[in-house]
């Protein structure tokens, strides 16, 4: 599979809007989040964040690393185009107590924020599938104080990703024509060579550049439902390809199946079935001459 990295976002036919994200805010909180907190926190250690810092979180969603960064004790704006994810941080955070944490309605193309604002600045599974990743790895940069750092998180090779290959096998079961991602694969991938991320994050002008390829993203699943939400709730691409493919509700009842057999298979004598995935964890500092 070759990562076409100038396809514009139009030409990637499984690109979400706006309002497909607002449309599984609720899910993404409820069935999604709750699955990232030690994954954010260990993120956030790898920068060294520390409380009282000033803490971006940019394309936050309801809250990855944005309200881990809160919970260590930093101050915390969280940003996301959807105004349903920002709904869903402020509840969170305001359940939690979070007083030092807020959140805005922001492109990550454009963040509408003063230059080197931050101390520092992440985005968790965000910056990593917008379609002008260079721009907002370089806006990242600007709002970042000289001397900050950026974090972003982001998906290893789909390849490994084994809720994308359940999932996979799951619709070849009711379409057995498909034939797996499209190349070029979404934008989720376009940073899942640790090489590209590691350029990337150099030209966006950052400087001590460090890809760490050790960490997965570990999912524990008691039941195939947890990982059917997970699929429906993580990203509307699921559903935008179930849409493509022309699945009936039929089809939907026998890749539900697929899904619980895994988890039942997966989860013998534990009870509770544990998927990964690879990830590319990369951070920089901002130069202290500009
Ligand atoms: C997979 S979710 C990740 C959410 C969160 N960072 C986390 O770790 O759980 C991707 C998020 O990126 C947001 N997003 C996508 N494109 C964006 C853009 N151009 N500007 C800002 N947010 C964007 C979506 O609304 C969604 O909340």
């Amino acid at each position: 599979m070759t990562i076409d990295h100038e396809t514009s976002p139009a030409e990637h036919a499984d690109f979400a809007p706006q309002e497909a994200w607002d449309a599984i805010a609720t899910g993404y909180a409820e069935h999604v989040a709750p699955g990232e907190q030690s994954l954010s926190a260990a993120a956030l250690r790898l920068v060294g964040l520390s409380p009282g810092e000033r803490f971006l979180d940019v394309a936050a969603g309801p809250g990855g690393l944005g309200l881990a960064a809160a919970r260590l004790g930093a101050t915390v704006l969280a940003t996301d185009w959807a105004p349903q994810m920002v709904t869903q941080f402020e509840s969170r955070a305001r359940s939690e107590g979070l007083s030092e944490a807020s959140a805005a309605v922001m492109d990550a193309h454009a963040l509408d924020l003063e230059d080197d604002r931050f101390d520092v600045t992440g985005s968790q599974f965000g910056v990593m599938l917008v379609p002008d990743q260079a721009l907002a790895l370089r806006e990242m940069v600007r709002v970042t104080r000289p001397g900050g750092r950026v974090l972003l998180v982001a998906y290893g090779p789909p390849a490994e990703f084994e809720v994308l290959q359940v999932f996979i096998r799951a619709l070849q079961a009711v379409a057995p024509g498909f034939e797996g991602l499209p190349d070029p694969p979404p934008l989720e991938f376009q940073v899942s060579d640790p090489d590209v991320l590691r350029e990337r994050l150099v030209a966006a002008g950052l400087r001590d550049v460090q890809v760490d390829t050790t960490q997965q993203e570990r999912l524990e699943l008691a039941t195939g439902q947890e990982l059917w939400d997970w699929m429906l709730f993580s990203n509307p691409i699921t559903a935008i390809i179930l849409d493509d493919v022309g699945v009936s509700e039929a089809d939907r009842a026998t890749m539900r199946a697929v899904v619980e057999s895994v988890v039942r298979e997966r989860a013998e004598g534990s009870g509770v079935a544990v998927l990964t995935s690879p990830l590319n964890i990369g951070w920089g500092r901002k130069g202290d001459l500009r």
